[in-house]
This record gives C-alpha cells, sequence and structure tokens, in this order.
C-alpha cells in the first residue's frame, strides 16, 4: 500500500516534471502569442468603454465564483514581478488592464492555510512563475471552464456539490430529535450497522428525550458496486436510516464524509439540537450522554475528547502523514476526537462556511479543529475526561455505566456486551 502511495508520488513528480519540460519547449511559441494578445487586449480595451465591461469580465467576481475549484498562484505576485522582466512585466501590465491588483487579488482570495508559505516552496524557478502569470493573465481574459485539477494525496475534493443518493428528508425534522446519532460506515458493512441498530442505536426515546440514528455511506466502487447499491436500497426500505451521497466511500475521503454529513444535517435535521458524530466500532452509553447535554451550552458547541497540541505527523510511513507544502504548522489547533464528537446544530453551517476557507486536510476531525480555529471558536472539554475513551475500556457493567462512549475491542461480541450491560446496570 506505502509502496504503491510512494509510487503514485514519484509518478505525480516525473508528471510535474514532465510538463515543466513541455512548458520550456513551449515558451517561445506562447511568447508570440501572448504578444499577440496583449496587443488585441489593450486595441480593445481602449476602444470599448470600460466600465460597462466591469461586470461580465470582473475576475475577483469570477475568482470568487471559482476560487474553490483552482489553486490560485498570485498570492506572491508582487514579489515576483519584482524579480523577473520580460513576460512577467507584461503579465502585470495586462492584470492593470483587466482592471485587477495583486491586493484585490489576496483579499479576494479564500483565506486558506498558510498559501503563502506554500507558494514560496514551490516556485523556486522564475520560470514556472512567469508561465503561470502568463496563463493567469489569460484565464483572466478569457474565464474558460477550469479543467479537472486533483487536490493530491492530503487534500480531498471539497467543497463540492455532491448529491444525496439514498436519503431521509423528512425523518430528522419530523422526529425534533433532541440528538441525532451519525455514524459513518462503509457501504457494504452492514454487519456493523445491525450490531448498532440491535444495540445503542436502538434507544430511541431516553429521558424524555429522542434520539435518532443514521449512517452515512458514500459510494461503493468496484465490480459488485451495482449489487452493493440494490442491497442497500432494500436496507433503506426496511429501516429508513442510511444516508448516501456520491462521492467515492474511502478512509481517504473521510473528510468529505464528514462535510456531507453537516451539509444533510444543515438541511435535513435543523430541528434538533445536537448532532454527535460517533465510529461504528463503539459503546455508547445514550443515557450519559443526554444528562451530558441536558447542561450544555446550546450553540457554538462542540465536545468529545479534545486534543491539544497534537502533533502533525512528518514521517511518510505514518498513516496520518501531511507534508509540510500541505500544513506548514507543526502542531493542530485544538480538536475533537473522531472517535466521537458532539455539535450543537448552529455548528452545522458556520462549519460549512469556514470549509470554503481552509483546505480540505484528509484527516476530518483534525480539519473539523482547523475550521473551528477559522471560526474562533474552541471545542468544549466533557465535564469528565472518562467519558470519551479513545482506547477500549476494559468491560464491566459498572465502569461501563460511567463513561459516554469508548471503542471496543474487534474480539469482543458487542451484541452480548449490550446485553450484559443492560441486564447488570442497574446493580451498580
Ligand atoms: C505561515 O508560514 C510562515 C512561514 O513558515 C510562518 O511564519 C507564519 O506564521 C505562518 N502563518 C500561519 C497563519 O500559520
Ligand atoms: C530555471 O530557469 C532557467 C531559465 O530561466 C533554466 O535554465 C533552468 O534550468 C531552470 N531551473 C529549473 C530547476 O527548472
Ligand atoms: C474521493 O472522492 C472523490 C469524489 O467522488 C473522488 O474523485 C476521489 O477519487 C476519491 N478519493 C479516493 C482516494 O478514492
Amino acid at each position: 500500500m506505502l509502496e504503491r502511495v510512494a509510487a503514485k508520488d514519484r509518478r505525480s513528480q516525473e508528471m510535474v516534471y514532465n510538463e515543466q519540460l513541455g512548458n520550456k519547449r513551449w515558451l517561445s511559441r506562447r511568447h508570440c502569442f501572448f504578444f499577440i494578445l496583449v496587443l488585441a487586449a489593450v486595441l480593445f480595451f481602449n476602444c470599448t468603454n470600460k466600465k460597462d465591461m466591469v461586470l461580465e469580465w470582473n475576475p475577483k467576481q469570477w475568482i470568487q465564483n471559482h476560487s474553490t475549484n483552482l489553486f490560485f498562484p498570485f498570492v506572491k505576485q508582487n514579489v515576483a514581478i519584482n524579480i523577473t522582466d520580460g513576460p512577467a512585466a507584461k503579465a502585470s501590465a495586462l492584470s492593470d488592464i483587466a482592471g485587477f491588483t495583486t491586493e484585490a487579488a489576496s483579499t479576494a482570495l479564500p483565506q486558506t492555510l498558510n498559501i503563502s508559505s506554500t507558494r514560496e516552496l514551490m516556485i523556486k524557478n522564475k520560470t514556472t512563475v512567469t508561465i503561470e502569470m502568463i496563463q493567469q493573465g489569460l484565464h483572466q481574459l478569457f474565464p474558460t471552464p477550469v479543467p479537472y485539477v486533483s487536490p493530491g494525496l492530503y487534500l480531498v475534493e471539497y467543497p463540492h456539490e455532491y448529491h444525496f443518493t439514498i436519503n431521509e428528508p423528512q425523518k430528522c425534522e419530523q422526529g425534533k430529535p433532541f440528538v441525532v446519532l451519525m455514524v459513518p460506515v462503509a457501504p457494504r458493512n452492514r454487519a456493523h450497522r445491525d450490531i448498532i441498530r440491535r444495540t445503542w442505536g436502538s434507544e430511541n426515546l431516553v429521558l424524555d428525550q429522542v434520539v435518532k440514528l443514521f449512517f452515512l455511506l458514500g459510494m461503493q466502487t468496484g465490480e459488485d458496486a451495482q449489487q452493493v447499491h440494490e442491497q442497500l436500497l432494500q436496507e433503506s426500505k426496511e429501516h429508513q436510516d442510511l444516508i448516501q451521497s456520491d462521492f467515492v466511500d474511502c478512509y481517504k475521503n473521510l473528510t468529505i464524509k464528514t462535510m456531507v454529513m453537516l451539509e444533510w444535517l444543515n438541511v435535513h435535521c435543523s430541528a434538533a439540537s445536537y448532532a454527535m458524530k460517533i465510529d461504528s466500532d463503539t459503546f455508547l452509553n445514550v443515557p450519559n450522554l443526554i444528562k451530558m447535554l441536558l447542561h450544555a451550552p446550546k450553540t457554538n458547541y462542540m465536545s468529545g475528547l479534545v486534543a491539544y497540541g497534537g502533533a502533525v505527523l512528518r514521517d511518510p510511513q505514518s498513516k496520518w502523514y501531511v507534508p509540510y507544502e500541505i500544513l506548514p504548522e507543526s502542531v493542530y489547533p485544538p480538536y475533537a476526537l473522531g472517535l466521537g464528537y458532539i455539535l450543537s446544530l448552529d455548528l452545522t453551517a458556520k462549519l460549512i462556511e469556514a470549509s470554503r476557507h481552509v483546505k480540505a486536510l484528509y484527516i476530518e476531525d483534525a480539519y473539523l479543529g482547523l475550521c473551528m480555529r477559522h471560526l474562533g471558536i474552541p471545542p468544549t472539554n466533557p465535564p469528565d475526561y472518562a467519558y470519551f475513551n479513545v482506547f477500549p475500556v476494559a468491560y464491566s457493567p459498572c465502569g461501563y455505566s460511567k463513561i459516554i462512549v469508548t471503542t471496543t475491542d474487534s474480539s469482543i461480541d458487542r451484541v452480548w456486551l449490550w446485553t450484559n450491560y443492560k441486564r447488570q446496570v442497574e446493580y451498580c
């Protein structure tokens, strides 16, 4: 797997290199084309009333509309123009013609994770900058549809307009739940869903509070994709608790799943007070969760096992490796670990908005931490640190009566555990 990742990495490097070579070969032809363009543009703008054009050709607006799809190289434009002559200066002239200044560009840009330093690292050669700037100038003059650009290994395709392929559009609003439990799970993993339905997922009225349960799925890929989908439709008919969206379901896409979850909650579940995202291999003590939430803040509230000073892992072998170019800072802002975290519903819209300004890192919980920092809202610690357990707590009925959530050992029979717990807990 890692070898494959490394090979892929190498391949993409080669591609970039080849592209650069190609660019160089094209440079002289580009120059000619470019000069003709500039000439045409100057004539055109001199003969036309600029003001009439502003609306249609306003590059700022165009960027705002397209900024999610394209990574713009002009944050460091000022510097680049100072150090290069020739085409670069012309590119700057071109910018002026289009009524476009660098300052305007930077303010119009979404505030992504330290883009400037990333670009500084990437821009090693003046030639590269020049070509980018020419391309950029062309973009401004002829805003053509942006070709697909892969976000790479460490970022995911978000924001993006995904669609629900299986949905429960009414169920949450009608039930007016106090808390809605959202469980990300792979489409194929019906066994996990059935265990949850038979255990803590079956608790739908606790301490007079309505609890709802939904599973979050992406699309199955591979040869049996169609078959899996038909089984899912059947399962959805039986249980009415599946939410599926049309992104590829895989570990690297968990951030997409989380963001799609927030979108769903925002549109289809706004009547709920709280949502909890919870992993499928866990034990959840629903009454304790409700008790905690009955005393929790109603807005700007995100809680769980909050990690402080979590290191950004730089070992390429790590499951959570993030290169410096993607995130230059060495520690993550405080974030609630992904095994189970709670949100007040007002945060869904705020986090979706924040996600338009923060590059979508593939590590979903850390990513929400980055979005929370963007919002200036720190996550809240639970009243008791023992409530949330990322390492499996050894099972004992009384021990489990004091926690909210723990991961479980894969060897343990969770249905047995649940039945045993329910029978024993009254004697604690
Ligand atoms: C961005 O990176 C630069 C250089 O690495 C650093 O000095 C700066 O503090 C960073 N900014 C943020 C917002 O992290
Ligand atoms: C940088 O650009 C110059 C031409 O200006 C070229 O000769 C050189 O090979 C380039 N270096 C790299 C690393 O691309
Ligand atoms: C994640 O989902 C997107 C959208 O469906 C897809 O293009 C991409 O290939 C997926 N990522 C992986 C690693 O499969």
